[in-house]
This record gives structure tokens, C-alpha cells and sequence, in this order.
């Protein structure tokens, strides 16, 4: 068996697979497809044949009812778990049937998270939990710092760098937890249920927030959301049911 990684060892392995698209060739594919995903809980199947694909710049929501199968596609998407069926494909490259430690670096490099609570470290100040990809990849503390102040300020939260978390507001902590989730530069945002512990306006301006960046840096999100009001500003709506995607309409999304 091979040594464990740390995670600047496992980039450089994870750069060879997932480095070797031209930027032509990344413009004409989806950034993020599945196909055929089956994925069963004993004789249960969650998903049956899903079939998904988002491009940069764009923000997919998917709605459903609770236990239809949402985070368990996020986890498959983010190679958390391997579907029993179908294939994840990231800029055309598959990346579902990889190595454990491939799917680890690829998920460090390549993707972003936002939970419903955040999920942010209470003994870290704002811009240290912003900070803490960039450390875990290895760049230096003051470069990480450096870093997460930038995004914190483009996402409008720039003073709140130094507080703690009990020192800002809900819709204030998800913005960092979206900071979080972009100051590696990601391809790919996975957010579940951002929104779905904040009121109304706080959840509006987590939303401009994330659509701006989707748009800005063009990111290719899945957004998980119970909200309707949510689901109608994302460029496409879909409805997870019986396992697939079905599609709801789609609309352009206007950042407010
Ligand atoms: N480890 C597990 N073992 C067995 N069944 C599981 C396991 N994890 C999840 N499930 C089942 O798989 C189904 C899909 O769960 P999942 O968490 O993906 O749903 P969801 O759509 O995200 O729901 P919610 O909206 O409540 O978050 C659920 O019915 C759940 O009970
Ligand atoms: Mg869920």
C-alpha cells in the first residue's frame, strides 16, 4: 500500500489528471457532468440514471423532498462516495473512478463547499477560517491572510476579518463561508442549503453573493435549496425525483 500523501504531494499527483485540458477545449465542455449515476442504499435506489451537467458560470439549483437524494449526489459530486453506476466527469476527465487520495487532492483544488451552518471553526477568526484552504495547500500564513482578506472585501465583509465567530451575524458567516469556499479558485462551488438557516434579506445577499461570484470568476455551482425564491434567481432549476433530475425552466439570473 502507498504512504499517505500530505496535500501539496498529492496536488502535484492530481495536476497530471486534471491539468492536461487545453483552455479551448475547457470552454467547450460542461465543466462538471454525470451520467448514468445509480447509487442504492441496500435495495433502495436513491439515484437511478441521473443524468447532470453544469457549465462555468453557471448556477444550477436542485430542489426535492428531504430524503430524495440531494446530498448524497453532492457527496458523489465531490467524490465523497462513488456512485454504483455512472461517471463523474470534471472539464471531460473522469473522476469518479480515481484513487482516494486523487479524489481527496482533486476536491482540495478544485472544488468549494458552503453547508447550512456554515461550518466555520469557533477558535478561528473570520479570515483565518477563510484562510485555511490556501493553508492546507500549502501556501504560507501570511499569503493565506493576504488572500482571505481580498475575498472577504470583494464580498463585501472585508472588516470583519479579524472578528470571531460569535461576533457576526448569520448571513454575515455564510458570506465568509462562501469566501471560504473561493479563495482557491475553484471550478466547481457545492452548496447545500446555503441559505437555508438565514431570514429572507440575509439570505437575498448571500445569494447575490454567490451568483456574482458564479458569474465573476465563472464558477459552475450546484445549489441545493428548499426555497423557491432561491431556485428561481439560479440560471437553471431542477427537481430531484424518483432518482433524476428533472428539469424546471430556465431564466437568466440577475445579481442584485
Ligand atoms: N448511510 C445511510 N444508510 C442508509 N440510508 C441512508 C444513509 N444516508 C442517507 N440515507 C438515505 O438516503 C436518502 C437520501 O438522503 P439525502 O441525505 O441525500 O437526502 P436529501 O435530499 O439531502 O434530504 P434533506 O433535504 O433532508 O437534506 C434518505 O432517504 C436517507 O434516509
Ligand atoms: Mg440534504
Amino acid at each position: 500500500m502507498t504512504a499517505a500523501l500530505g496535500p501539496i504531494e498529492a496536488l502535484r499527483e492530481t495536476r497530471a489528471d486534471v491539468g492536461c485540458i487545453s483552455p479551448e477545449m475547457r470552454y467547450s465542455l460542461a465543466v462538471l457532468s454525470v451520467s448514468g449515476i445509480q447509487f442504492d442504499y441496500g435495495s433502495w435506489a436513491v439515484l437511478n440514471g441521473l443524468e447532470m451537467q453544469v457549465d462555468s458560470g453557471q448556477v444550477l439549483a436542485i430542489s426535492g423532498e428531504s430524503g430524495s437524494g440531494k446530498s448524497t449526489l453532492l457527496h458523489i459530486l465531490a467524490g465523497l462516495i462513488r456512485p454504483d453506476a455512472g461517471a463523474v466527469e470534471l472539464d471531460g476527465a473522469r473522476i469518479d473512478d480515481l484513487s482516494e487520495r486523487r479524489r481527496a487532492a482533486i476536491r482540495l483544488r478544485r472544488f468549494g463547499f458552503v453547508f447550512q451552518f456554515g461550518d466555520l471553526l469557533p477558535e478561528l477568526t473570520i479570515a483565518e477560517n477563510v484562510s485555511l484552504p490556501l493553508r492546507l495547500m500549502g501556501r504560507s500564513r501570511k499569503e493565506s491572510m493576504n488572500s482571505a482578506k481580498e475575498v472577504l472585501a470583494e464580498l463585501g465583509i472585508g472588516e470583519l476579518a479579524e472578528r470571531g465567530l460569535a461576533e457576526v451575524s448569520g448571513g454575515q458567516m455564510q458570506r465568509a463561508a462562501l469566501a471560504r469556499a473561493l479563495i482557491h479558485d475553484p471550478s466547481v462551488v457545492l452548496a447545500d442549503e446555503p441559505t437555508g438557516s438565514l431570514d429572507p434579506d440575509a439570505s437575498a445577499t448571500v445569494l447575490d453573493a454567490l451568483l456574482r461570484a458564479a458569474h465573476d470568476h465563472e464558477l459552475a455551482v450546484v445549489l441545493v435549496t428548499h426555497d423557491s425564491t432561491v431556485a428561481d434567481r439560479c440560471d437553471r432549476r431542477t427537481l430531484l425525483r424518483g432518482g433524476r433530475l428533472v428539469q424546471q425552466r430556465s431564466r437568466q439570473s440577475q445579481p442584485g
